[in-house]
């Protein structure tokens, strides 16, 4: 792309966004996520770092070899895909050997430039740094043609040492330079003026993009992006929904929608189909397990939501009083139809077109079945009910285990008591125990089937809709007690996987016990135990 007015939308959901604590994805879940972000039009996407376990390996070298090589329907070449390394040997060469299979493949590679990280994290001078990058550089450059590379912790590097750094690592063979400002410490005159002078002084600098790439910790991070855009940065990293480490990084749908509304301002252009980003955005939302605040910026439930008269009497009068941006722009459609106990599936198979939903026969099936259900217990569905249901339908992980049957008995006389009957791959089991309350004790009765120690560290119920016969959708999000580890990128250290699931019923209880297995579920899938047990006829075994 030589138009320099053109931003590249570089997409790390599936590396940074997924160090999130909690929101560890199977390869499937990656797989799934990865066509998505094609779809949206992203130019690169950042994998995974393939050196964390053979898990994260494997399951980049799938989105290389598949979405990697997918043209896109739009004819444009397929996403590049990248891979994250630590400036060493050994992450290089773990990271080729993922990527390697893409149309369009990219290494990654980055190590610390600030003095506090070059003393204590590094342990090594500042000449010791140059001459690493200068060499690891040169080794990525041996297996492949596009290298971007990163000063770890540029917000807090010295400008001077970064054009010293970063015009070695031009001359070594980087192809886009990257900086990230990793603690979310600048504002954005700091952060604009680093880029700008990043843009002066740094030999070479002509040859190459300039990349940003920010976090959020004092809220800043699409502010700084956008400072760096306005001062040269044709490249910017973002993840769906702002997910990333700690407070997160910029979010894909904040840059790309303020370059497009604001465009006069910016003068810029991006490759994205904005009407994928609502879509995008639930979808990273339910695999994550990661709820996306109601008054998040594009796509929070509130963000086209007009609650106070004034805002109604405007809005009716005319849309942009109070409505910069048409919700249709992001794919978010309000249609005002009621579906109810007598809409068909082809009534269904529209709405969810609207909403952004291409069924197949089969999903479309699998949702229909839980919409006439729903429709038997409530009188009028929400496109909201549609969304949860669809969710829950359409990503959960393999079923190892299935819920077949749960009885739950609470209150002020007797113990909570929960019995539920589980088909898993020894057939179908049943179990009863009693807890300190009706959630506590159906878990530790799926416990009892399952016996896969866990820690349960979250735990959060909401209800979908208004009124007392809505929808809860659970998430909970747990880690194994084997915790299975996986590198950080950043400290090198091993970190257990935390794994999250999600459920949704109008029985809360239920929701509950869907949300636990399907955590469970994921937990068995990622350690390749088990089948998929959803199409089995049982065969009953007493536990
Ligand atoms: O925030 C950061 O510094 C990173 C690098 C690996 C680019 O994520
Ligand atoms: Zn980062």
């Amino acid at each position: 792309m030589n138009d320099p007015n053109y931003v590249r939308i570089f997409d790390t959901t599936l590396r940074d966004g997924e160090q999130s604590p909690g929101a560890t994805l199977s390869s499937d879940e990656k797989l799934q996520i990865a066509h998505a972000l094609a779809d949206l039009g992203v130019d690169i996407m950042e994998a995974g770092f393939p050196a964390a376990s053979p898990d994260d390996l494997e399951a980049v070298r799938r989105i290389a070899v598949e979405v990697g090589n997918r043209e896109r329907e739009d004819g444009r070449h397929p996403p590049t895909i990248c891979g994250l390394a630590r400036a060493v040997k050994s992450d290089i060469d773990k990271c080729w050997e993922a990527i390697q299979g893409a149309k369009h493949p990219r290494i990654h590679t980055f190590l610390a430039t600030s003095p506090i990280h070059m003393k204590y994290k590094l342990q090594l001078d500042p000449e010791e740094v140059v001459e690493q990058v200068r060499e690891m550089v040169a080794y990525a450059k041996t297996y492949c043609d596009d290298v971007e590379f990163s000063p770890e912790d540029a917000g807090r590097s010295n400008p001077e040492f970064l054009y010293l750094v970063l015009g070695e690592a031009i001359k070594a063979g980087a192809t886009t330079i990257n900086i990230p400002d990793t603690v979310g410490y600048t504002t954005p005159e700091e952060f604009g003026a680093l880029i700008k002078g990043i843009k002066q002084h740094t030999p070479g600098v002509d040859d190459v993009i300039i990349s940003v790439h920010c976090h959020d910790d004092l809220g800043l991070a699409t502010a700084n992006t956008l400072a760096g855009v306005q001062n040269g940065a044709r490249q910017v990293e973002v993840t769906i929904n702002g997910i990333g480490e700690r407070a997160g990084n910029t979010s894909l749908e904040e840059v790309v929608m303020a370059l497009k509304t604001r465009n006069p301002v910016y003068g810029t252009d991006t490759g994205i189909d904005t009407t994928q980003i609502t879509k995008a955005s639930r979808m990273v939302s339910s695999l994550t397990g990661m709820a996306v605040q109601p008054n998040k910026a594009i796509v929070g439930a509130n963000a086209f939501a007009h609650e106070a008269g004034i805002h109604q009497d405007g809005m009716l009068k005319h849309e942009e009083t109070y409505e910069i941006m048409r919700p249709e722009t992001v794919g978010l459609n309000k249609s005002e139809l009621v579906l109810g106990k007598h809409s068909g599936r082809h009534a269904l198979r529209v709405r969810m077109r609207e909403l952004g939903y291409e069924l197949d026969t089969d999903s479309l099936q699998e949702v229909f079945e839980r919409f006439k259900e729903l429709a038997d217990k409530k009188k009028v569905i929400t496109n909201a009910d549609l969304l949860a249901l669809m969710k829950d339908e359409l990503y959960q992980p393999q079923e190892v285990y299935a819920l077949l049957d749960l009885q739950v008995t609470c209150g002020t006389v007797n113990m909570p008591m929960a019995s539920v009957r589980l088909r898993g791959p020894d057939g179908v089991a049943t179990a009863a125990t009693i807890g300190t309350g009706p959630i506590d004790a159906c878990y530790k009765a799926i416990d009892t089937i399952v016996q896969l120690p866990t820690a349960l560290l979250e735990y959060t119920v909401r209800s979908i809709t208004d009124g007392i016969d809505a929808i809860g959708e659970v998430f909970v999000r747990v880690v194994p007690e084997q915790a299975f580890m996986r590198k950080s990128p950043q400290t090198g250290f091993d970190m257990p996987r935390q794994f999250s699931g999600h459920g949704a019923e109008t029985d809360i209880v239920v929701a509950s016990a869907k949300a636990y297995l399907s955590a469970l579920n994921k937990i068995l899938v990622s350690e390749g135990m088990g089948e998929d047990v959803s199409q089995e006829e049982p065969e009953v075994v007493m536990a």
